[in-house]
């Protein structure tokens, strides 16, 4: 039997494609065209790059000098034929017994690269730490571009509040966006570090409040002041302890800690960002906490994802923990 396709067909058909394509157009801010999905990746930087990743472990260019750091995600063992692997100049072995060390083989002390107009001060320091992580750009480039708008739109000042701060990544991109930053840290040797980054950066004299202090009892403190903020960046760790030693265990503190920042966010609040590299807390577990905490009492939307960087030898993405993002519209 001869098939002729009917003019009505070839229509549907026709009609059919063209939503197809658009579609295609709209997923692909999230998706890969493969169909793989591309999550929030980092991909911005100049001076950064995962140049291999295999065996437990990642290949980095950080400025001019390669490292080898452990990487739990790395369950894959794929050839290590980038000639990086050989040529690195600082080697982070794990230790069986936990915690591990740096062996080095042509590394400075302290070096710095660059993020856009943001200039950071690096080292080799326990834990395979360097004193940046990188794939937090994804979440700066967000949340600068909200604040600039904001500042332009209504010449408001925004009050950002940066909890379990660290080397102040997050709060001089803020600082740099046009925000006035509240940093909070419980690690005087940290806040040190993020006050060099921001002089490094130009904002020396920027409208920064450096704070050592346990982040709940900051938070509970601020409550009781009726202090509010337009914005709140968190970035926990799995396990932490404040100043006089106060415990921080993510998954018994984060919800009741959400429930008491919602208590410091302003009226008009702008964004609420928390990220998280600990394994259980997916993007669907951050979403569903703040999606019943922040969305109901203050509208606007939440999205949750995955944060990656690109592997530059194979154009894949390396992931490096999840964030849920809250803005007012
Ligand atoms: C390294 S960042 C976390 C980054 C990343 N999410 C991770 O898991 O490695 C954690 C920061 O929180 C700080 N910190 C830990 N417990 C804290 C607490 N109870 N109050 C304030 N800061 C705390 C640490 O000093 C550190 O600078």
């Amino acid at each position: 039997m001869v098939f002729v396709k009917s003019v009505q067909s070839i229509y549907v058909e026709r009609e059919f494609r063209k939503c197809l394509s658009k579609n295609i157009q709209i997923m692909g801010e999230l998706y890969a065209p493969q169909g793989e999905k591309r999550m929030w990746t980092a991909d911005n930087w100049k001076d950064y790059e995962v140049l291999d990743a295999s065996a437990g472990e990642k290949l980095e260019r950080w400025g001019d000098y390669l490292l080898i750091r452990p990487d739990p995600q790395v369950i894959w063992n794929t050839d290590k034929t980038h000639p990086g692997w050989k040529k690195r100049n600082a080697h982070y072995h794990r230790s069986s017994k936990g915690g591990g060390e740096w062996e080095f083989f042509d590394l400075p002390d302290e070096w710095s690269i660059h993020y856009k107009a943001l200039t950071f001060n690096l080292k080799p320091f326990s834990f395979k730490h360097t004193g940046l992580f990188p794939e937090q750009a994804a979440n700066w480039d967000w949340f600068s571009s909200l604040i600039k708008d904001a500042v332009k739109g209504s010449g408001r000042q925004i009050k950002v509040l940066n909890l379990f701060a660290y080397t102040g990544g997050a709060t001089v991109a803020a600082a740099k966006a046009g925000a006035s930053v509240t940093h909070v840290d419980s690690s005087k040797g940290m806040v040190t570090w993020a006050k060099e980054n921001a002089a490094a950066s130009g904002l020396a004299s920027a409208p920064i409040r450096w704070l050592v202090d346990d982040c709940v009892k900051f938070v509970e403190r601020e409550i009781r002041r009726g202090n509010t903020y337009d914005a709140i960046i968190m970035d926990p760790p799995s396990y932490g302890r404040g100043p006089k030693g106060e415990i921080w265990k993510i998954e018994e503190s984060i919800f009741p800690f959400i429930r008491l920042c919602a208590d410091i966010l302003s009226k008009d609040a702008l964004f609420f960002l928390i990220n998280s590299y600990t394994t259980g807390l997916q993007p669907a577990v951050l979403s569903y906490m703040v999606k019943t905490v922040i969305t109901p009492r203050f509208g606007g939307h939440a999205q949750a994802d995955e944060i990656g960087l690109p592997v530059s030898s194979n154009g894949l993405i390396l992931p490096c923990g999840a964030a849920c993002r809250w803005q007012n519209r």
